[in-house]
Parts: C-alpha cells; structure tokens; sequence
C-alpha cells in the first residue's frame, strides 16, 4: 500500500478532534491527499455500531460483546474506507484506531492483550498504523473537559480508575515501541499543541513522500 497511515489517539477532552483539522491542513496545504475519519464509525454502518457501544443501556453491556462490536466496526471501516483511501496513496488521518481497544477493552476492561491480539491480526492482517500520535492528559482534565461538553457517553460514565488504567495502557504501549508513537502533551494550551505538531511535520512529510 503506497499511502500513509496515522492514527490520533487520547482520552476523552485531548482535543484530538480539533488538532485532527489542525493536521489535516497543514499536509493538504503540502500538496498531500488527506482523508480524515474516526472510529468507532468511519461509514454509515460502523457508525451505527458505534451507536450501540456509545449509547447508555439499562441492559450492561458484556466485555466481549464490546470487544467484538469495536472490531465488527473496524473490519467494516477498513474494507470501505481505509484500505481503499490507502490504495489510492492518500493520508489517512484516523481519530483512535486499535490502540484504543488495547487501552480501553484491555486497560479499561481488563481483557486480555493476546485476545484483543488476534481479533487484531484476524481482522487487519498485517495492517499497523505508521504512525500514532498519543495526545496525553491528566485523567482529572480529561473527564472535566469531557463533563464541559454535556451529556455523558457510556464511556464517559466510567470513573477515574478506568481512565487511570487507560492513561497507563496508551503510555506503556508508546514505551513499548518508541519509533511508532509520539506523546503530546494535550494539557498545554492548544497553541502549544499546535507547535508540537509543527514540529512532527516535516517527520509525516518525509513519511508521506516515502
Ligand atoms: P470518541 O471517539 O468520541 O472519543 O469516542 C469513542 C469512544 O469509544 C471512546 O470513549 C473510546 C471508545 N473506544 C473503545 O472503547 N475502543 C476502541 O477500539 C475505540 C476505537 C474507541
């Protein structure tokens, strides 16, 4: 595949919406073909997926049931978006891929990495992302910025231990591999951030024109 995936991931309230754009512009305005997009969603029927997982049910929902409906989700948005946009030799700009799962289904949740390990290369093969820029905040921040914005999400709803647990899986994931990971501080003022991201740009170009 010739063109360039990077995925945007974070906490609720990192701003990862918001410096998505920011990127985006910034490698459009290179001359690059960007294709943004999101998960859980990314076409009409993953979004409904997304629905079901993101909307709050007197019935709780299972760990598993979870687990497999962000995959069903995923495996729909690769085949009609991602694979294709990639293809085509675009940069696909994604807001949470499957680090997500890893920090929420597996820090979050507590399932088990090797599971969520072969819904991976069940689902995406040897699909990794390129790159993966980690917007990190304090969880306090986070859920405060989150609350700011209204009614709560069935994620939302969950307490400081599970987005502690989060935080923690994001970070040790980024440790784990340093050349695929870049850590911003999503706690500076979005100017800040902005800079940051500045910087990593001439990396993604270089990246990009492979
Ligand atoms: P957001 O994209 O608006 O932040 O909301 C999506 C929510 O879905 C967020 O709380 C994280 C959660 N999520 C998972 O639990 N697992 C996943 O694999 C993905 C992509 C998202």
């Amino acid at each position: 595949m010739s063109g360039l995936f990077i995925t945007l991931e974070g906490p609720e309230g990192a701003g990862k919406s918001t410096n998505r754009e920011y990127l985006a512009e910034c490698l459009r305005r290179q001359g690059l073909d960007v294709l943004m997009t999101r998960e859980p969603g990314g076409t009409p029927l993953a979004e409904r997926i997304r629905e079901l997982l993101l909307a709050p049910s007197a019935e709780p929902m299972a760990s598993d049931t979870e687990l497999l409906l962000v995959f069903a989700a995923r495996a729909q948005h690769l085949a009609q978006v991602i694979r294709p946009a990639l293809e085509r030799g675009c940069v696909v700009l994604c807001d949470r891929f499957t680090d997500a799962t890893y920090a929420y289904q597996g820090g979050g949740r507590g399932l088990s990495t090797s599971r969520i390990a072969v819904l991976e290369a069940f689902v995406q093969g040897d699909l990794r992302p390129d790159l993966t820029l980690i917007f990190d905040l304090p969880v306090e921040v986070g859920l405060a910025r989150a609350a700011a914005r209204g009614r709560l999400d069935r994620f939302e709803q969950e307490g400081q231990a599970f987005f502690q647990a989060v935080r923690q899986a994001y970070l040790q994931r980024a440790a784990a591999e340093p050349q695929r990971y870049r850590i911003i501080d999503a706690g500076q003022s979005l100017a800040q951030v902005q800079l940051s991201l500045d910087v990593l740009l001439p990396q993604l170009l270089e990246l990009a024109r492979g």
